[in-house]
């Protein structure tokens, strides 16, 4: 976050002043949206929204909640037989069926694409750069390294922070132009107006997060939130 963000002539940008957000509990019961009720979540995400959390720390516990995030969002894969030879037997176990695909929307979702490797290491990491134009709140595609061949059941997009809901929503669009079966959004902490704006918009993904915050402030950061989760990974202050 840096209070000298200026538009044009050194006037801060304020892109979401006046812009009507809807209410958390309005949000709350949209379909298809899972925001986490484990207890260990809420105890990490203190520890993570403190502003005392250097980037170390910080860095750790976003791939701890990732992880926690990603047994919540793979809870439904699809799985098939196969059979395995145990020190006594043989018998019919399980595998999951066809290809995991995480999409970290850089630089941020590095973090959270860690925590998927961890939990599911043979998973396919799709890389895709976009960055929000501070001023504007508008995502700007940079660089994607996505495959020519599809081979997944499913794909994560993955991203600490739903803000607008802008870069989401841009991903989601990338990644529904490769014909992956099927998609779902990873996120830490959702604004109601990002959450609503996505679930709108895509209403055939699931949406994973740890927290639903309060609203956006006039610079689009999310309220209260833990501020600029790329910053506060990586040490760019
Ligand atoms: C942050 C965050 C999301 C985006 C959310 O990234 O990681 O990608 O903003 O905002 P939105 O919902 O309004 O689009 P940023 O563009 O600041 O880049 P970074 O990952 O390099 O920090
Ligand atoms: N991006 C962040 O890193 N934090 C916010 O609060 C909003 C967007």
């Amino acid at each position: 976050m840096n209070e000298t963000n200026t538009q044009y002539g050194g006037r801060p940008s304020l892109p979401m002043q006046g812009v009507p957000q809807p209410k958390r509990d309005e949000v709350l019961g949209l379909p298809r949206v899972h925001i986490s009720t484990h207890p260990v979540m809420a105890h990490k995400m203190t520890a993570l929204r403190d502003k005392n959390t250097q980037p170390p720390e910080f860095y750790r516990l976003v791939k701890e909640i990732g992880m926690l995030l990603a047994y919540e969002a793979t809870a439904n894969l699809a799985l098939e037989p196969t059979d395995v030879e145990t020190p006594l037997e043989w018998m019919t176990g399980q595998r999951l069926a066809g290809g995991i695909g995480v999409t970290p929307i850089l630089r941020a979702g590095l973090g959270l694409a860690e925590s998927f490797r961890e939990v599911i290491p043979d998973v396919q990491i799709w890389h895709l750069w976009l960055r929000r134009d501070e001023n504007t709140l508008q995502a700007m595609e940079y660089y994607n390294q996505l495959p020519h061949k599809v081979d997944l059941q499913v794909c994560y997009a993955v991203d600490p922070m739903l803000a607008t809901g802008g870069s989401a929503i841009d991903a989601i669009n990338i990644l529904k132009v490769r014909g992956i079966p099927r998609l779902s959004y990873v996120g830490i902490i959702a604004a109601p107006y990002g959450l609503l704006k996505l679930s709108q918009t895509h209403p055939d993904i699931d949406i994973y997060v740890a927290a639903l915050d309060e609203s956006l402030n006039d610079r689009g950061y999310i309220m209260p939130g833990l501020g600029d989760a790329g910053d506060r990974q990586f040490g760019t202050f």
